[in-house]
């Protein structure tokens, strides 16, 4: 077995040898007893992906050579992009190799370093995805300030969600103040924070979600106008919302929601192309009915993949850090815990389970 410095076998060892509390990298390892579980990819989906598509299994911590570091993950995070990389079929993403560990957004604090930029202790946001342990080579690394907020948020309103809400808004839909703005998925991750930045810009923000549980929390967040597109036709509530139209779609659902969207958009209006959550399980490409009004109306709608602007992310990680301590900027997580239950997650989410950010919590965020 690959051994750890100064690393008994027995979580009894641990016991004896390290008061309860220590903060120190000791304190990690001699609580651990050299197994690392991980979630991995085992087989292609035919329809609406399910838990069988995954199994747990056991490795053993690496040790870290010289430029990288290991890293203890307390959460990692359940996204719908993982939807179409679990399937076979290319799309902007390569497809996940079977047999591999999911790769991902995880948080955790770095237990033993041999790379110069990163100290035993720092919590860091990295992209190794679904596993207990992750050894790093500083690449796709992003250090965590645990004194913002808590550090689950880096995987959710002050991680990549938040950000790909901030960036299509103002970058790719160019918002103005006064402007009427619609969210679809508004109770998620991206969603939830879209309409919040609209609202800080000085906009009206509608949103719709699926349940009233959901809805009700969009109006705690100031959601100007809210609807349960399972309760009301998209169309007619954008009709009684927006009488004079919308003005900018951020649309992360795609089919009827953004149809109905581009029916009710005003001349000249802008359709930010988040993402399809309506549409990810479709065998076959599916368009609005109505594209021509988009012709008629002078639109503009465009789409962008947040990967591609991850060197502005330091930056709204900083403005956002400052919402988020004034109470402008909410959020919720639906966190699951147990590495064992990441598959249940992902179903979940795909079905709508989850409010906010799903997370999976695999393990500690305390000092112990
Ligand atoms: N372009 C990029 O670079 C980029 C980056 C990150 C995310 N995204 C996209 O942004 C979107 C939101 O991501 P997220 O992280 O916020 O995901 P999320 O937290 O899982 O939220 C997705 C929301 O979509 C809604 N939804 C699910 N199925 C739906 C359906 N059939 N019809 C209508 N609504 C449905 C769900 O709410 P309800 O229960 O209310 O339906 C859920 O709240 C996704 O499309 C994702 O792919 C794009």
């Amino acid at each position: 077995m690959n051994r750890l410095p100064d690393q008994p076998s027995a979580r009894g060892d641990a016991a004896r040898q390290a008061p309860e509390g220590t903060l120190s990298t000791h304190t990690y390892h001699r609580r651990m007893d050299g197994v690392s579980r991980e979630i991995r990819l085992v087989g292609r989906p035919t329809g609406r992906p399910g838990e069988e598509l995954f199994e747990v299994a056991e490795t053993t911590i690496p040790d870290p050579t010289d430029g990288h570091f290991l890293v203890r993950n307390a959460y990692f995070s359940v996204d719908p992009y993982m939807r179409p990389r679990v399937g076979d079929a290319r799309a902007y993403v390569a497809p996940h190799t079977l047999g591999e560990a999911m790769s991902g957004g995880a948080v955790g604090r770095v237990a033993i370093s041999r790379h110069p930029d990163f100290v035993e202790g720092e919590w860091v946001l990295h992209m190794l995805g679904w596993r207990e342990w992750a050894l790093s080579d500083g690449k796709y690394v992003w250090k965590v300030d645990p004194t913002v907020a808590p550090v689950s948020t880096a995987l959710g309103v002050l991680g990549i969600p938040g950000f790909t809400a901030y960036y299509g808004l103002h970058e790719i839909g160019r918002l103005q103040p006064g402007e009427t703005v619609f969210v679809s998925g508004a109770s998620g991750a991206v969603g939830s924070a879209a309409g919040q930045m609209a609202k800080i810009a000085g906009c009206r923000a509608l949103g719709c979600a699926s349940s009233p549980e959901k809805v009700s929390w969009l109006r705690e967040l100031g959601f100007d106008g809210v609807f349960d597109y399972r309760e009301q036709p998209v169309q007619q509530a954008l009709a009684d919302l927006a009488p004079k139209g919308l003005d900018l779609y951020f649309d992360n659902v795609g089919g009827e929601h953004l149809e109905a969207a581009i029916g009710a958009m005003r001349n000249h209006g802008r359709i930010v192309a988040c993402g399809v959550m309506s549409r990810y399980g479709d065998s076959e490409p599916s368009a609005p009915l109505n594209l021509f009004m988009v012709v008629t109306k002078r639109l503009r709608m465009e789409g962008f993949l947040i990967s591609d602007h991850v060197d502005r992310f330091p930056g709204y990680v900083a403005a956002a850090s400052q919402w988020v301590r004034e109470g402008r900027l909410r959020y919720r997580e639906t966190v699951i815990d147990g590495i064992e239950n990441a598959p249940a997650a992902f179903a979940g989410a795909l079905r709508g389970d989850s409010i906010g950010k799903m997370l999976v919590k695999v393990g500690p965020t305390e000092d112990s």
